[in-house]
């Protein structure tokens, strides 16, 4: 179907394959990186809400979206997020999943078994209840280990999200490495991007992947994994059998093999996170969205944008 491609891949032959919610810009936690310590979040009413997401989604995958990813703030906060997933397990999708903080999963976690939603990012930046309460400003730490517990019990497939920052949490590498083992879960550490809150204090806490890296080489090795071409990761099983992942959005970016497009909790489609410009999708026809969508895909930049002054949770992690 070379009309569908037309819309769906960009000049230099990347194909949008993917598409990232963010359902709103609420969250539970107020992880240092992400957020100051009294955000503002935007009005309810200004959600897209289920039926235009599903009417946004619908007319995204006619046209070629093979995954959903949902994201915030915390999607978990939004009382119609059994409802938008039910509406989406009904698109002819490959992938669903949803990246979280677990603080409000646990109760979910039997009511998702029966939908595609099937994956789980959890973000997780300390094994230790006291590093977990100054990292996230909140206690929370036992209810959202519970909850990963349960969800690979429950059999959802689960990769652990851990932001590192130097003097904050780098000293939780290795039993990062250990926990992966152990429980047989994937973990992947990401680069703190210079973004929002972050652009003050970005010199102070960067730690590149291949320093981490290098301070877990002295006690392990590893061996790299095969990753898929559009991978924000890059994966490796380690000599104690953890999978590790790095994802170096700041040192070695994946712009060149990008396939994602991303929506706003308001309904704008964006092209980039790096981005602010957008198409709000919310009251557009169906037939006007390959020329939206031709004029986003166009907008993609191909190199790393240096630094965002919206913050992450506005825009979709
Ligand atoms: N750098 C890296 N990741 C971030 N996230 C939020 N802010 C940042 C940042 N400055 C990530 C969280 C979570 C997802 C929702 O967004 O770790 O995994
Ligand atoms: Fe919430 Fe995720 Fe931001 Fe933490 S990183 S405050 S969990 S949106």
């Amino acid at each position: 179907m070379p009309a569908l491609d037309d819309h769906m891949v960009d000049k230099h032959g990347r194909r949008m394959r993917k598409l990232r919610i963010s359902l709103l810009d609420a969250c539970n936690l107020r992880c240092l990186y992400c957020m100051p310590e009294r955000p503002v979040f935007m009005p309810q009413k200004d959600w897209a809400s289920t039926k235009e997401l599903t009417h946004i989604t619908r007319n995204l995958v006619a046209l070629g979206i093979e995954e959903i990813r949902l994201t915030g703030g915390e999607p978990l906060m939004r009382r119609d997020f059994l409802e938008i997933v039910d509406e989406l397990s009904t698109l002819p999708i490959k992938k669903l999943g949803l990246t979280t903080n677990a603080l409000l999963l646990a109760p979910y976690l039997p009511l998702l078994q029966h939908t595609k939603l099937q994956q789980l990012n959890i973000s997780l930046d300390s094994l230790n209840t006291e590093n977990f309460m100054r990292i996230t400003r909140r206690d929370a730490f036992k209810t959202v280990m519970d909850a990963i517990f349960t969800a690979k019990t429950l059999g959802f497939a689960i990769k652990i999200n851990t932001v590192i920052m130097k003097g904050v949490n780098d000293h939780e590498l290795p039993a990062f490495v250990e926990w992966s083992a152990a429980h047989d879960i994937p973990v992947r550490f990401l680069e703190v991007m210079n973004i929002g809150v972050m652009r003050s204090q970005f010199q102070k806490r960067f730690l590149s992947a291949f320093d981490m890296k290098t301070m877990l080489a002295a006690d392990y090795q590893f061996s790299r994994l095969n990753d898929k071409s559009d991978s924000t990761s890059r994966n490796f099983r380690v000599s104690n059998g953890a999978e590790i992942g790095f994802i170096t959005s700041e040192s070695n970016p994946f712009c060149t093999g990008c396939s994602r497009l991303r929506l706003t909790p308001k309904g704008q489609i964006r092209p980039c996170l790096f981005m602010e410009e957008g198409i709000d999708l919310k009251s557009l026809a169906p037939e006007d969205y390959p020329t939206a969508l031709a004029s986003i895909i166009a907008m993609k930049p191909t190199r790393r944008i240096p630094h965002q002054p919206q913050p992450m949770y506005q825009i979709g992690g």
